[in-house]
């Protein structure tokens, strides 16, 4: 894929340093520019050995070839001259966030697009005081974003169609998967379904009804199988003879009376988490989470080679 666009990533920490690899690998010429002396320089070093995790994984042919698209610059400026679409990646923060918009926007080329890898914050809370607000929106990866290709587009409610449009055509041309939400609601599409997820599982450790592993283990071994090629409703849609009609018919009063028993909200308090703590480190030592994290990488890898070979697709 050669996308040829420019493209500048401002803030280039973890999050930043995985965007630079989607845009070059994908054929973009990428400005990277961090606002703390010396950052983007090691972000350099660390997404060249990325790349080679990438080639050694049989996922990219040319390291060098994708590392000499990406570019240091020493000014926001300098890395916003001619980049037709800007991705923000800086700290989480309100106050962070509106001045750096400011800052791009005195320095963004007409008609370019902002889109910010905001987690949670909305983009109404740190574009309202710029010119080119109507050409801001949130692009929410999920990290590493070259491993794992959805991105939520979310706008802010001044942002134009027309941004939308053209940052997922974008983001398709990238090799990414973007989703849209139609307006702005907090923690998004994927964080408020993993929110669900997350806050039966932790009621089902409080009650006693199940161990931290046996929760764990009935996604990974269950339901977080289909979940790597499908989603709940294609899922449910094929879980009956009749369809997601029929699946509703038969199991919907189910799912309404677990609903009903669930209405309470309830706090994840000190002693519960203690709990799945004392679960989890039984389980996994701390000393050992960085090497845990270096496996659930390899294996992102190694399914990211599945699902190029499924689709019968050439490594870039
Ligand atoms: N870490 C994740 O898993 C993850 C996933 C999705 C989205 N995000 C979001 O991505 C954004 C970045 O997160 P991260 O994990 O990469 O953080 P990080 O701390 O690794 O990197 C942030 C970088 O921004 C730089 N920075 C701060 N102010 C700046 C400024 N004014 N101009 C230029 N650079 C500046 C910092 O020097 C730092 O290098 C956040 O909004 C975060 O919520 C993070």
């Amino acid at each position: 894929m050669s996308v040829g666009e420019r493209i500048a990533v401002v803030g280039a920490g973890l999050v930043g340093s995985s965007w630079a690899i989607v845009f070059a690998r994908a054929g973009c010429e990428v400005a990277m520019f961090d606002a703390a002396p010396g950052a983007a320089e090691r972000a350099v070093g660390t997404i060249a050995q990325r790349l080679d995790d990438l080639v050694a994984a049989g996922l990219l042919h040319d390291a060098a070839d994708v590392l000499a698209r990406i570019r240091v610059e020493a000014t926001l400026a300098g890395a916003l001259a001619g980049a037709g679409y800007v991705q923000e990646s800086v700290l989480e923060r309100t106050a962070v966030k509106r001045a750096v918009f400011a800052e791009i926007d005195a320095a963004l080329v007409p008609d370019a697009i902002v889109g910010s890898s905001s987690s949670g914050i909305p983009a109404s809370e740190f574009t309202g005081h710029v010119a080119c607000r109507a050409r801001c929106l949130v692009a929410h990866p999920v990290n590493p974003p070259y491993l794992i290709p959805v991105v939520e587009l979310v706008p802010a409610p001044w942002t134009a169609p027309e941004t939308v449009r053209r940052t997922r055509a974008l983001m398709e041309r990238v090799g990414q998967a973007p989703v849209e939400m139609t307006r702005e609601a907090e923690g998004f599409i994927l964080n408020r379904l993993q929110g669900v997820l997350l806050m039966e599982a932790w009621r089902l450790v409080e009650e006693g009804l199940a161990s931290v592993a046996d929760v764990d283990r009935t996604v990974s071994e269950g339901l977080g199988l289909r979940w790597s090629f499908m989603g709940p409703f294609e899922t449910i849609d094929l879980n009956a003879p009749g369809g997601v009609a029929d699946y509703a018919a038969r199991l919907g009063p189910l799912y309404q009376r677990i609903a009903a028993s669930r209405t309470e909200h309830r706090v994840w308090d000190a002693a519960l988490i203690a709990k799945v703590e004392q679960q989890r480190r039984a389980l996994l030592a701390e000393g050992d989470l960085v090497a845990r994290s270096a496996w659930r990488d390899r294996r992102l890898m190694a399914l990211a080679r599945h699902r190029r070979d499924a689709a019968g697709q050439e490594p870039e």
